[in-house]
């Protein structure tokens, strides 16, 4: 079972790096923004309560978002492992990760952490934020906030996953590509 974690800022590649790895390891790919958008488009309860948070650029709050991630966990098939994608982002999210994950017999084999200035991480947002709907991409003071919450609450977990050896970090600023190249080579080595 391979079990990796994508990391980084806002707008650091997570999503798009995961397709690739998701693909080439035939694992699942459970991102949270990405679920919490689904939710937000069917008007779930779920969706109205987390857009409360996501339209401000605000963490949904641990309770709502440990359970909604338990879930999936229990529902999703999967027979090689997932890729979190935008989880776990505080302590108490990372510390449920590993009981659910023990409570299945598996465990996180890595994070890889994907490094991006700060400039280029808004210059990305706000071209999506004109390209696309997302709500969370078309004010500047919203991006500022979710990267502002990103180094003071998430960013943390590095820590976390140094301290078990677990922790690798990749150049994000290059192209698309080359960061895909130097992912794949990371986890080659690490599996
Ligand atoms: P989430 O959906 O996770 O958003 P995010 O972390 O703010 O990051 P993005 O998804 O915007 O960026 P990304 O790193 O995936 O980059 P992408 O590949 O898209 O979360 C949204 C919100 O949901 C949060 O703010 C929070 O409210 C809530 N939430 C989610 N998870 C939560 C949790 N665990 N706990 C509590 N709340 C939670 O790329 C971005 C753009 O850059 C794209 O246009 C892409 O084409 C482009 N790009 C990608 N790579 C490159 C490159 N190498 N060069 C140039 N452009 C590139
Ligand atoms: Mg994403």
């Amino acid at each position: 079972m391979l079990n990796i974690l994508i990391f980084g800022p806002p707008g650091c590649g997570k999503g798009t790096q995961s397709e690739f790895i998701v693909q080439k390891y035939n694992l699942k790919h459970l991102s949270t923004g990405d679920i919490f958008r689904e939710n937000i488009i069917n008007k779930t309860l779920l969706g109205l309560e987390a857009k409360l948070y996501i339209d401000k650029g605000q963490l949904v709050p641990d309770s709502i978002t440990i359970n909604m991630l338990a879930d999936k966990i229990k529902d999703a098939k999967s027979e090689n492992g997932f890729l979190f994608d935008g989880f776990p982002r505080t302590i108490d999210q990372a510390k449920a990760l590993d009981s659910f994950l023990s409570n299945i017999g598996q465990n996180i084999s890595f994070l890889i952490s994907i490094d991006v200035p700060e400039d280029d991480l808004v210059q990305r947002l706000l071209k999506r934020g004109r390209d696309s709907n997302r709500k969370d991409d078309q004010n500047k003071n919203v991006i500022l906030n979710r990267i502002k919450i990103y180094r003071t609450q998430t960013e943390i977990l590095k820590e976390y996953y140094k301290k078990q050896n677990k922790y690798f970090n990749i150049d994000g600023s290059r192209s698309i590509l080359d960061v895909k190249h130097d992912i794949f080579n990371l986890i080659k080595k690490n599996i």
